[in-house]
């Protein structure tokens, strides 16, 4: 990387205004350190464009210079995709948090890269529809964000995940140039789809500075059900029966007896159910008394594969907090930065994965604790471990992504490769397939200034 000059500061200055690139120690210490706080890196300037003519422009003044840019959202990520370990400039799509419209025909949402999640989903209820992401970190996530590591979350299962919802985007090339791809159009066949191969490049490839959302029509009314399921078996034929009842799964969520009394320890919660179980299944379906009587009638035909069931009227948070709770329990109660590992295994893999991660971890690493959640439904597993030593990291890290190979699954469902996975893309990619990918990110970006270090590498 270039040296970085006061002169360098100040064209970035005369840029976007002095007061939006931060240099001070303490004011960009929240843009270097992920949620996790695992990865902590260093930067010569954060900087703050206001719209996509300033992001063009700092990009071609960064380009013109030699110093690389890793794009930042809210900086919600998990896989320390948008930090800068190698001092690299951070672009922040903060200040980018224009609603420019929702069209309740075209059912579309048009909006700055910078607008979170929660906000966008506000937009669209105020005309009677709704975003088809929905995730946790809901109030800090950007659109930007969500596109770039092509999110996923718990609405997948109804919805598809980010990239399936994208429709339209702008985005900045790394030598400044705007790429346009803006159709408000359900079919439109003409040529390579880009919009959806920015859609979860990581920021490898362009900055992504507007979007264009599909918006969906929410259910009027939902019912909730948390189960204690006897194993992974029992809660999988349990979604399974619900589909054939004919109800439409909105969200099919798995937690474990150790997940559950984790957030129970951490929030003070009392205990879901009044039995026990070792797995809990969380699903939400659409409709009223109507559904809510078939789903009463699938619980009562899986018989004993089911130990008790709470059934609430969505949106049932009192039921949701027991899944929802599980990121910020886990971050609280580990003793060191928790490994979270993202992946996902066809559906039949799930549970011998389970049993076998189990075994290896306590042959391994027997004193590490694995809370396993996720979104069952997607066969989307986030294997959380924690109280790991920092020397462990990498070896444990290599152990579950092995065993995850295995069981023919992914390294990383919907969370990304960003820096913590990307030693293992090869487990999961071919050597062509690879290549392809190498030729894609350097006709897009030919001297590697968007985020180097993560996916792989050239
Ligand atoms: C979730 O589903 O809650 C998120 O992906 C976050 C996490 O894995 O901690
Ligand atoms: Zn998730």
């Amino acid at each position: 990387m270039a040296v970085h000059t006061q002169s360098f500061v100040d064209e970035l200055a005369s840029i976007v205004g002095a007061a939006q690139v931060l240099t001070d120690r303490d004011v960009v210490a929240g843009y270097v350190t992920d949620w996790t706080g695992h990865w902590t890196g260093h930067t010569v300037a954060v900087v703050r464009p206001a719209d996509t003519a300033e992001v063009s422009a700092v990009l071609a003044a960064c380009h013109r210079a030699g110093v690389a840019v890793v794009p930042q959202g809210g900086n919600t990520g998990l896989v320390g995709g948008s930090i800068p370990m190698h001092g690299e400039v951070v672009l922040s799509t903060a200040r980018l948090t224009g609603i420019e419209q929702v069209d309740p025909v075209g059912r579309t949402l048009a909006a700055g890269a910078g607008v979170t999640v929660a906000r966008a989903q506000q937009a669209a209820r105020e005309h009677g529809l709704d975003l088809g992401v929905d995730l946790a970190s809901r109030d800090s996530a950007t659109l930007g964000g969500i596109v770039s590591t092509n999110a996923g979350g718990i609405r997948v299962i109804k919805n598809g995940n980010t990239r399936s919802q994208l429709l339209g985007i702008e985005a900045v090339l790394s030598d400044g140039r705007v790429l346009t791809r803006w159709k408000e159009l359900t079919k439109d066949n003409v040529g390579y789809d880009l919009p959806g191969l920015l859609a979860g490049s990581e920021g490898t490839l362009a900055v992504v500075t507007r979007v264009l959302m599909r918006l969906i029509v929410p259910p009027s009314e939902t019912q909730v059900a948390l189960v204690g399921a006897e194993s992974v078996r029992a809660a999988l034929r349990l979604v399974d029966g619900l589909q054939r009842a004919g109800l439409t799964l909105e969200a099919a969520e798995l937690m474990t007896r150790a997940g559950v009394a984790l957030v129970r320890g951490h929030r003070d919660l009392r205990a879901p159910l009044d039995v026990d179980a070792p797995f809990y299944l969380l699903v939400e379906v659409s409709g009223g008394d109507e559904a809510q009587a078939a789903l009463f009638s699938v619980l009562e035909d899986a018989g004993t594969a089911v130990r008790g069931a709470a059934v609430e009227a969505g949106p049932a948070h009192r039921l949701w907090q027991y899944r929802e709770s599980h990121t910020e329990a886990v971050s609280a109660e580990s003793s060191t930065p928790p490994v979270k590992l993202d992946i996902s295994t066809p559906l039949r893999e799930i549970e011998p994965f389970l049993t076998a991660l189990r075994d290896d971890l306590a042959a391994a690493f027997p004193a590490v604790r694995a809370i396993c959640f996720g979104h069952l439904g997607d066969g989307n597993v986030h294997v959380n471990l924690l109280d790991v030593a920092v020397g462990q990291r990498e070896a444990i890290t290599d152990l579950v992504l092995r065993r995850v190979a295995r069981h023919e699954g992914s390294i990383s469902a919907e969370h990304g490769v960003g820096r913590a996975k990307a030693a293992w893309v090869g487990l999961g990619r071919t050597e062509v397939d690879l290549e392809v990918m190498r030729s894609i990110r350097a006709a897009l970006d030919p001297a590697t200034m968007l985020n180097p270090h993560v996916l792989p590498a050239r």
